[in-house]
């Protein structure tokens, strides 16, 4: 029998053995190749021989650079696009676009709008296809996260996770892993932009521990990681109405020392410093973000591998 296509679309679709298999691969990895160069290919190239489509309808610098980066080290290669140069910009379908695409290479990477559409081309393909961010989540980032806070503090169960600020796609994320993984997230968010209700029962239908409150404080609490996000996501509209609804849950010092004492701070990147967070705090001594931001690439590394069934 024919294995089912491995897709990498949500957290909370895959099995908890996988996700652990994939971020023990990625610190394996990292390890093998300390001191190389970028460009040098591991010992036993996974990718040889494959290729990467990647598409962007949304502006991108780490996913763009760090699974092109990933890739490369994997041993193969990568053709890059963004929707707007495509067919897809003037119509196309993207089931007739998945279809082509399975023709033509052997893995995609699709960062979209709307997460509908990355599940679609994932339907039409007979190749894995990678959530590189949708609206709704941001798996890629949020196993960098996971594997930047393994770093720090060993196995991230039982660990406490605060998410400050808007429970966006980002934040999707982490709720779909925490019942997986086993750490608690504790989410502070105004009453406006509270997570997905949808994600939050399943989570909970799952016996995962998430708790949200409105007050930032609260969430800190106990937190060995604190964790924020722009404001304003791409494709949001409502630049002013976020801003003034957000303004008290900026991550700064102050908030930092609610935490625990060694605990350290996240964030996906790009920052809007002096919104949601302060310059102390980005470039503060718990600040992890460079070591999160070049984590994606050996994440990466370990999803692609695991969807062509080499992990
Ligand atoms: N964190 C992240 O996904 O960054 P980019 O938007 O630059 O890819
Ligand atoms: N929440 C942000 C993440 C960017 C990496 C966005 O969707 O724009």
């Amino acid at each position: 029998m024919t294995q089912p296509v491995r897709h990498f679309l949500d957290l909370w679709r895959i099995e908890a053995s996988d996700l652990r298999a994939i971020l023990d691969d990625a610190r394996a990895r990292k390890a093998a190749r300390q001191g190389w160069p970028q460009g040098r290919v591991d010992a036993d190239a996974p990718a040889r021989e494959r290729v990467l489509a990647m598409i962007f309808e949304k502006n991108s610098t780490r996913t763009r650079f760090s699974f092109d980066a990933a890739m490369r080290q994997l041993g193969g290669n990568v053709l890059i696009s963004t929707a707007a140069d495509m067919q897809l910009g003037r119509g196309e379908t993207i089931e007739d676009t998945a279809r082509v695409l399975s023709r033509m290479v052997d893995a995609i990477m699709i960062r979209a709008h709307n997460h509908d559409d990355v599940e679609r081309l994932a339907y039409a393909s007979t190749i894995p296809v990678i959530n590189g961010l949708s609206d709704r989540g941001h798996p890629c980032q949020i196993m960098a996260d996971i594997m930047t806070i393994e770093e720090q503090f060993g196995s991230i169960s039982g660990k406490t996770i605060a998410w400050v600020g808007d429970g966006n796609n980002v934040c999707a994320s982490f709720i779909h892993a925490a019942p997986k993984l086993g750490f608690k997230l504790q989410i502070a968010t105004p009453a406006i932009y509270h997570p997905d209700l949808m994600d939050l029962a399943r989570a909970a239908a799952e016996q995962g521990r998430v708790e949200t409150t409105r007050d930032p404080r609260e969430a800190v609490e106990g937190a060995d990681c604190v964790i924020t996000d722009t404001w304003v996501s791409m494709g949001d509209t409502d630049h002013d109405e976020r801003v003034d609804a957000l303004e008290p849950y900026q991550v700064d010092s102050t908030l930092m020392n609610l935490a625990n004492r060694d605990s350290i701070f996240l964030h996906c990147l790009p920052a809007h410093r002096g919104e949601e967070v302060t310059d102390e705090v980005l470039d503060g001594p718990r600040s992890r973000i460079w070591d999160e931001a070049e984590n994606r690439i050996h994440i990466q590394k370990s999803i692609i591998a695991w969807c062509f069934g080499q992990i």
